[in-house]
């Protein structure tokens, strides 16, 4: 075998790894496998780049490894469960800005073939556009910037405006562009990105973090085609491919189109409430009391949300499920799909704390359950139970597909206050006289609910 076709069996194994990560991580059962054979696969590529294609550079790209790799251990080992969007952000935006930065290069060094410069000029812009958006996605969701949309006037004309001049950059750069354009080309993607991601705000944020997300995946396989790297081309467009699916994915769990989750906000629509707490009466109980009600129940749907994640009370949700299935009470977990801030969020944790996959239950399986069980019990979750998605019209979260808690024969809510979820705005389940409230740290009031029922 020639090294070239040595070299190229080795990227079409690293390629199938990388198909076979994603259909690993696809469902929670085989994602550990998938990541594993993901993993052994980019290991694969970094090797065969390195001993192929540049062992000139051995040592300046091991440097590097060295660098990036610890940055991104100590990073992904601290990161807590809730900041995970943030540091996906990061990463999103790390990868983008690397694509731009070699077709900025390859510009000013390399080719003047025009139509590899047309496309390191593409990567210039959707690498850069990447990166910033994914920094000011990554301010609001650290909250070190408000997480409202950022809307002024004449809004929509500046974003045009920097479009317009921002492609004009590009397309005039490989038909012979003064060099100083790069530089301009640079400054004005990142601007774009900036302008892109700021009118997106509250429960969109996600959204538009999978989107940008997808935009580096093309940063990357467009690279790949000024570099004349195969690899690079299928694995950018791995990524590309799926984190367009996911955002669609997302976007249709929110019951919206993509466009309007992106733009909504130029044409005066707003994602988030006015987050205000609410002064209205509402049925609060003890521990005690709702341990009663579980206790003596035939039938419960646990709803876990984002408040789960916060409290860490996945492994007192279990708990308490064991508890309850002990009593011979039948348990199931209802899975919103966009429950928490990331999808698959509770699928996570629960999977964490060893919760049988076949107790959780995707909402379409699981919605026409609630109407025979007897107590539907919503641990900090909000927005995905709240039934102004079907009846209130002009509500940010109207359209959204929700978990029909509200037809359970009893609700009982875990949350520490009458503040509203992400989307900020009231919750009317907490007023119907169904509805009882254990106020108080999800797990806090986790743990005193298995001592109560216990006890019974
Ligand atoms: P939210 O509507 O955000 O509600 C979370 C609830 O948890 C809040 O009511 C909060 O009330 C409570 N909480 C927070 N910390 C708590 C703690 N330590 N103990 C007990 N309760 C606690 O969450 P959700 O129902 O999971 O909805 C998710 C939201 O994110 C939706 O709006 C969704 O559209 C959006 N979103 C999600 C995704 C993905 S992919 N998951 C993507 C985009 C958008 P208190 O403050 O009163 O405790």
């Amino acid at each position: 075998m020639t090294g070239d076709s040595g070299t190229a069996l080795a990227y079409l194994l690293v390629a199938v790894c990388f198909i076979v990560a994603l259909k690993g991580l696809s469902s929670p059962r085989t994602a550990r496998v998938g990541n594993a054979v993901g993993a052994a696969g980019a290991v694969l590529a970094v090797v065969v780049i390195l001993l192929v294609e540049r062992p000139d550079r051995l040592l300046a790209v091991l440097a590097a490894m060295v660098v990036g790799g610890a940055v991104g251990a100590v990073a992904a080992r601290r990161v807590v469960m809730t900041a995970m969007p943030q540091m996906v952000a990061v990463f999103n935006g790390v990868g983008g800005a690397a694509g731009a930065t070699i077709a900025a290069l390859e510009m000013v060094e390399g080719t003047p073939d025009t139509g590899r410069l047309a496309v390191a000029a593409f990567t210039v812009l959707i690498g850069a556009v990447a990166f910033s958006g994914s920094m000011v996605a990554f301010a609001r969701l650290q909250e070190l910037m408000s997480g409202r949309p950022l809307i002024y006037p004449g809004a929509r004309w500046v974003f045009g405006l920097a479009l317009a001049a921002t492609v004009a950059a590009g397309v005039w750069l490989p038909w012979g562009g003064p060099t100083w354009l790069v530089g301009a080309l640079v400054g004005l993607s990142l601007g774009l990105g900036v302008l892109f991601v700021l009118p997106v705000g509250g429960a969109d944020v996600p959204i538009v973090i999978s989107l940008l997300n997808a935009f580096s995946g093309i940063t990357v396989a467009a690279s790949g085609y000024v570099l004349e790297n195969t690899l690079l081309i299928v694995a950018g467009t791995l990524v590309g491919a799926s984190g367009t699916l996911l955002t669609r994915l997302m976007a249709k769990a929110m019951g919206r189109p993509v466009t309007n989750i992106l733009f909504g906000a130029f044409a005066g629509g707003s994602t988030l409430g006015g987050g205000a707490e609410t002064d209205r009466p509402v049925r609060s109980a003890s521990a005690e009391d709702v341990a009663i009600l579980l206790g003596y129940a035939r039938k419960v749907i646990m709803a876990p949300g984002y408040g789960l994640a916060v409290a860490q009370a996945q492994h007192a949700l279990r708990d308490l499920a064991g508890e309850l299935e002990r009593r011979g009470i039948e348990v199931s977990y209802a899975i919103h799909p966009v429950a928490g801030r990331m999808p698959g969020h509770m699928n996570v944790l629960l999977a964490e704390a060893d919760v049988p996959y076949d107790k959780l239950k995707e909402m379409d399986s699981v919605n026409p359950e609630f109407k025979t069980a007897d107590v539907a019990l919503v641990v900090g979750a909000n927005d995905v139970v709240n039934p102004a998605a079907r009846s209130a019209p002009g509500s940010p979260i109207y359209g959204m597909p929700i978990l029909a808690a509200d037809e359970a024969k009893s609700i009982v809510f875990l949350k520490r206050s009458l503040r509203p979820g992400f989307a900020g705005i009231e919750n009317e389940l907490l007023h119907d006289p169904k509805t009882t409230l254990l106020f108080g740290d999800a797990k806090d009031s986790l743990g005193k609910l298995v001592t109560s029922v216990k006890s019974l």
